[in-house]
């Protein structure tokens, strides 16, 4: 039988908490990595089951370079590195990244554990390149006091712009690109709330929209609102979080956006880096430096547990994946190929729990 593609929670209320994982799979270790992917829903019902009104969710992504190096699939359409964007004035960096967790809940203590269980679940196997812990900000603000979030399409309308529809190669998945941002707070500070609000394209405290007429050029709105040759609104699904540390001088946003067409937001990227036209760069780069960059393949839940029906289709339907009975020649012939150490019972099984809350990750 099979089963329907149901997508990963990507399409999910904004919550008060949020932290966001990106990890590097070591050398050799992709068939083990593979293994755990198929592992993280059951440890998200474990944890979340525990308070079940605090909603706790995690969206899963694999980066380009660990697709090739763990997958026998073709690459999915959309799923590349991150492309740095270098302006005249402002760079986008692209980053190292294979794995991307995205855990959301109503409270940090569900994101803190679920976090730390997929860091030791993943010990020994994949590295923690960046870790960070996002919050609500008064009324969804981000540091730099303004509303975020306001303009994300809103139920089916959000499915539509976040996930690939049934019929691609790959329903009911997404591309997600993060870029962790830090804020020139004492720069930002120095601008009147007039200047401040030039820079967005909406009024600060009662969020409003500037009209387009009175809108400056090079404001984020003005250079995010892009359309199809048909006049038609091209849309991501952002879910930025404020984070920061007092003492480093930290002060940030964590970017992320969702999208079935991840052209969509690179077109964005463009506008706001390159410039629209080149040279007319984002405002808001003045005031954010981008520190990362990383782009990723979020498959539906149905694939992300079932992690054989991403490779190749001749793999998909080898004997030992479509009898969990039939012994593999290659595994019992000590294949070193990672893929063939996976049986298919270890991909549908429970999460094993390699370690205990007292030891260090990664
Ligand atoms: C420093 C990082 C960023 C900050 C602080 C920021 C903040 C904001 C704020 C305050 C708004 C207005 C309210 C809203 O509709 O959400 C907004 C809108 C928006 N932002 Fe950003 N943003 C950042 C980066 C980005 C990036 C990197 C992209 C795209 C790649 C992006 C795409 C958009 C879009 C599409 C809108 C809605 C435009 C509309 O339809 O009105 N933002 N952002």
């Amino acid at each position: 039988m099979t089963l329907p593609q149901i997508p990963q929670p990507v399409v999910s209320p904004l919550t008060p908490a949020a932290i966001f994982l990106v990890m590097t799979v070591d050398a050799g270790h992709e068939g083990d990595a593979r293994e755990a992917l198929a592992e993280v829903s059951s440890l998200v019902r474990a944890v979340g089951m525990r308070s079940l009104e605090d909603g706790l969710t995690c969206v899963t992504g694999i980066g380009a370079e660990f697709w090739d190096r763990a997958f026998t699939g073709p690459r999915p359409a959309g799923l590349h590195p991150f492309r740095e964007l270098r302006g005249a004035t402002h760079t986008a960096p692209a980053t190292p990244g294979d794995l991307l967790f995205h855990i959301r809940a109503q409270r940090m203590d569900l994101c803190f554990e679920l976090a730390q269980r997929i860091g030791f679940r993943l010990r020994g196997i994949a590295r923690i390149v960046d870790e960070v812990h996002g919050f609500r900000y008064w009324d969804a603000r981000d540091l730099l006091g303004f509303v975020d979030g306001t303009e994300n399409p809103q139920g089916a309308l959000a499915e539509h712009f976040a996930l690939t529809a049934a019929d691609s190669e790959h329903p009911a998945s997404s591309t997600v690109i993060v870029q962790k941002y830090s804020h020139d707070m004492d720069g930002w500070h120095g601008l009147s709330v007039e200047e401040q609000e030039a820079v967005f394209g909406r009024t600060k405290l009662s969020d409003m929209e500037i009209p387009d007429e009175e809108k400056a050029p090079n404001s984020h709105l003005a250079l995010n609102v892009i359309e199809d040759e048909d006049g038609n609104e091209r849309k991501i699904l952002r879910d930025n979080m404020p984070f920061g540390s007092v003492a480093e001088g930290l002060f940030g946003t964590y970017f992320i956006g969702y999208a079935a067409d991840v052209t969509t937001t690179e077109t964005m990227l463009e506008n706001m880096f390159i410039g629209d036209p080149p040279g007319n760069h984002d405002r808001v780069l003045d005031f954010s430096t981008a520190l990362t960059g990383s782009l990723f393949f979020v498959p539906s839940q149905t694939a992300l547990d079932d992690p054989d029906s991403l490779d190749a289709p001749d793999a998909a339907t080898a004997p030992d994946a479509m009898d969990p009975d039939a012994t593999d020649p290659e595994e019992q012939a000590g294949d070193p190929d990672p893929h063939s150490s996976l049986g298919i019972g270890a991909l549908r099984g429970r999460p094993q729990l390699r370690g205990d809350t007292t030891a260090s990750v990664s």
